[in-house]
């Protein structure tokens, strides 16, 4: 067990720990974006062209970053974003993030995909309320057990992910042969061998599958069957009319994911979700669309007052979560800065990305001159910086 982690002092440093430790199958199947991986380069490297305006001279003496996302108080306004397989970067994965998240006082999301269950979830923290990622499958039966267990495992919103319903490629899964547990091959076993700390805590776990579709969905009781099941229940004709029936069903806050365009926006707030996410899953579906700080600034204009915008991909440090802020994004979530930190040294590793990345969030939003999170706004970034995606050089 790791406790000292300061020298750990930002989230590339969790990278290259969880690059070693965690299975070359999960790592690359985390560390990677769909075909060319343009969209997934951009999501961070746009996020470095936007500058932040240095002022002086300002009393900086009792700084916060608290806020709220859908009502709800935040220590940041950061939450940790959905993510399936967590519990393939370290044994049991997604309580462990729930763990660190409770502590920190940021809320978690448990994926559809996810290994440990709704309901392992809810009893490991207490039944302190989480959020849950619902990905819409033809068997409408399932997705209404579904929702029914969320509600009973205490989930304060539903965030239902619209942007996959078909699947993007990534070719490095393809070539890893990715799957829960990992085959047996001479090539897995060899990898294995070098990585004894995730060994050790996969025979120390019970939780090696999908909880919440393993004993649940219809027809599946092991994984043998489960990615062909997979393929065929993504239901490609989702709807906005599904929408508002799972809105219905769920009857508490929704939160949608997977918006980059403002004409779809404006659906959104008429669905009369609580709020949106500005995101490209993480540049793992449509390559070649822009980045998501690229895409947030005309979504905020087209999305109006009616709902929170938020937005995901690319947050790597705290600087990045104060210029989405500047561009109007009330909160954003974290993926990889969340399983980078997981991968590396399980519920200390989470806890320490969330540090990093608010001491960086504190420390640069008074550069700004600014001291709470809330007077955080356009006026902090040099003009001329944004709005993305710049015209060519
Ligand atoms: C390994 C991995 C698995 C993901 N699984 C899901 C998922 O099950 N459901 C979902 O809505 N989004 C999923 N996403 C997308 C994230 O929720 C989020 O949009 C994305 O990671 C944000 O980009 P970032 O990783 O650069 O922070 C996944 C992302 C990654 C990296």
């Amino acid at each position: 067990m790791v406790s000292d982690l300061s020298h750990i002092t930002c989230i590339e440093d969790l990278r290259a720990v969880a690059q070693r430790r965690v299975p070359r199958m999960f790592y690359d199947y985390a560390d990677s974006g769909s075909y060319t991986q343009s969209t997934y380069r951009a999501n961070e490297s746009d996020f470095q062209r936007i500058q932040l305006r240095q002022r002086v001279a300002v009393n900086l003496s009792g700084r916060s970053t608290r806020t709220t996302m859908l009502g709800q108080e935040v220590a940041m306004p950061v939450a940790i974003a959905p993510t399936g397989l967590t519990g393939m970067q370290h044994a049991d994965g997604e309580i462990l993030g729930a763990r660190a998240a409770k502590e920190f006082g940021v809320p978690f999301t448990l994926s559809t995909m996810s290994i440990c269950s709704l309901e392992d979830v809810a009893e490991a923290t207490q039944r302190h309320p989480f959020w849950f990622q619902l990905y819409v499958m033809r068997d409408r039966g399932y997705i209404e057990n579904l929702i029914d267990r969320a509600k009973a495992a205490n989930c304060s919103a539903l965030q239902i992910t619209l942007d996959l319903q078909i699947l993007g490629q990534r070719h490095k899964d393809i070539k890893n042969g990715l799957s829960t547990p990992p085959r047996p091959t001479l090539r897995n076993l060899l990898n294995l061998a070098t990585k004894p700390h995730w060994c050790l805590g996969m025979i120390g776990t019970k939780r090696r599958t999908f909880g919440n579709i393993v004993g649940h969905a219809k027809g599946v009781s092991d994984l043998s069957s489960l990615s062909s099941w997979t393929a065929e229940q993504f239901d490609p004709q989702l709807s906005w009319a599904d929408v508002e029936w799972i809105k219905k069903r769920w009857g508490g806050k929704i939160i949608l994911k997977g918006i980059m365009d403002a004409e779809d926006a404006r659906f959104a707030v008429d669905s009369g979700a609580d709020a949106l996410v500005v995101s490209n899953h993480g540049g793992r579906q449509l390559d070649g669309a822009p980045s998501s700080i690229a895409a947030l600034p005309s979504i905020v204009e087209a999305a109006g007052k009616d709902i929170e915008v938020w937005m995901d991909g690319g947050i790597r440090s705290g600087q990045d979560v104060l210029k989405a802020r500047a561009l109007g994004a009330q909160g954003t979530l974290i993926g990889r800065s969340f399983l980078y930190g997981l991968g590396a040294y399980g519920q200390p590793g989470v806890a320490r990305a969330l540090q990093i990345i608010q001491r960086e969030l504190d420390i640069s939003m008074a550069f700004c001159g600014r001291t709470h999170i809330d007077q955080v706004d356009r006026s902090i970034l040099v003009p001329g910086s944004y709005p993305l995606p710049f015209p060519a050089a």
